[in-house]
């Protein structure tokens, strides 16, 4: 975990150009999981948490990064961008998506860290490719918009690290608004920043602190289950079939026969969870928060036993959410397979509800979960001071 003076002090001691100071949020979804690349729609947040970068020009073929966070260095020229381990994959997948869109930048000096805990599901990849893409694109001033930025930064997501992510993260973490939540459609990209207006609420990560090492596998796994489902539908249902939001729970069921078992869970958990997401968009926007948190619960139950992309950890913590009135709504959140919980809980009883939820836990597994209270911010912005 490193701060912003950890990385401007880091850039100092190992670069002798002067950098330009970035922020790149992490973020949040209310509800939509999942979806992002199955037609669906989503609702993230970019949050408070996030990765600084400090970055520089420095008029030469080299690229120096320093990783903050792994107290590490990498070096490389900008004609040599090949595949690494670890987190040099998420920075050299940006500049190889750079490479591909034949967009040239010059050498430069990087150093980058951050507060997001990595695997909890609040996306520090999509911060950390978003937050490069958008230093270069500022410094060496290539003129992208955020949304082609987004679009980049998932490519990139792709390419080295291999998952095949849908839109969300990096959409979240280029296009947030703070004190707002974007509802935004997968399909077309259109948005609207909506007003988070929480009242007597508010939401509260908790993170199980494990991370069950199988998640990106299976998440490419879940991918080809639903492009899997979609081809025998389209096929079974016939007629001009293009896009999951035109296939209904009802239909799935109809055609169970054709899919084998997962493909039907993932296929049924894929209608419900669009149509749970278009009823969620307009809760919201009513201010029916309590309607709104039930879906949640209903998210998590589908995601659970349908999409399989919960642990015993996270059930628990939703299960014991469930015990409290003042919890509205609670339910895995991002990728799956560990990371945190999303809960909104009614502020004024939120340290003893959070404190009996944490105990319970640590009881049960041996483990402190971490808590955070979210507080929205920008999307990826220069700090100027
Ligand atoms: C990860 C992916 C997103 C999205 C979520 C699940 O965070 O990067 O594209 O699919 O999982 O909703």
């Amino acid at each position: 975990m490193s701060t912003y003076n950890d990385v401007v002090l880091a850039f100092k001691n190992h670069f002798t150009t002067e950098p330009r100071v970035f922020f790149s949020p992490g973020r949040i979804n209310l509800i939509g999981e999942h979806i992002d690349y199955n037609d669906g729609y989503v609702m993230p947040a970019a949050i408070d948490k996030g990765v600084w970068y400090a970055v520089s020009a420095n008029h030469s073929d080299n690229i120096n990064f320093f990783s903050t966070d792994y107290n590490e260095s990498y070096t490389t020229t900008i004609h040599q961008i090949h595949p690494q381990q670890s987190w040099k994959n998420y920075v050299l997948g940006v500049l190889h998506i750079l490479e591909e869109e034949k967009i040239s930048i010059g050498g430069f000096d990087c150093v980058f860290g951050g507060n997001l805990p990595v695997g909890a599901g609040l996306s520090s990849s999509a911060a950390v490719e978003g937050g490069l893409l958008f230093a270069l694109n500022t410094i060496f001033n290539i003129g992208l918009d955020r949304v082609t930025m987004a679009k980049m930064a998932q490519k990139a997501e792709h390419s080295y690290p291999g998952v095949k992510c849908g839109i969300m993260d990096q959409f979240a973490n280029l296009n947030g608004q703070k004190d707002h939540v974007i509802l935004l459609d997968c399909v077309t990209l259109d948005y609207q920043h909506f007003p988070l207006q929480l009242n007597e609420y508010a939401i509260y990560l908790i993170n199980t602190k494990v991370h069950h090492s199988l998640a990106s596998g299976e998440y490419n796994k879940r991918r080809h289950d639903c492009e899997e489902g979609f081809a025998i539908l389209k096929e079974k249902i016939g007629g001009d079939i293009h896009s999951w939001r035109q296939i209904t729970s009802d239909q799935v069921v109809l055609h169970q026969s054709y899919l084998t078992d997962k493909v039907f869970d993932r296929s049924l958990f894929v209608t419900q969870e669009i149509h749970r997401t278009q009823k969620a968009g307009k809760l919201l926007q009513q201010n029916n928060l309590k309607e709104f948190g039930k879906l949640m619960f209903q998210t998590h139950e589908g995601l659970s036993k349908l999409y399989e992309v919960s642990c015993t950890e996270l059930d628990f913590l939703v299960e014991q959410a469930k015990h409290f009135t003042e919890v509205i709504g609670a339910r895995v959140m991002g990728g799956g397979f560990g990371g945190c919980t999303i809960n909104i809980i009614e502020k004024e009883k939120a340290d003893a509800v959070i404190s009996t939820i944490t105990s319970a836990y640590q009881k049960q597994f041996n483990i402190v979960p971490e808590v955070y209270q979210v507080a929205t911010s920008n999307g990826t912005y220069e700090i100027t001071l």
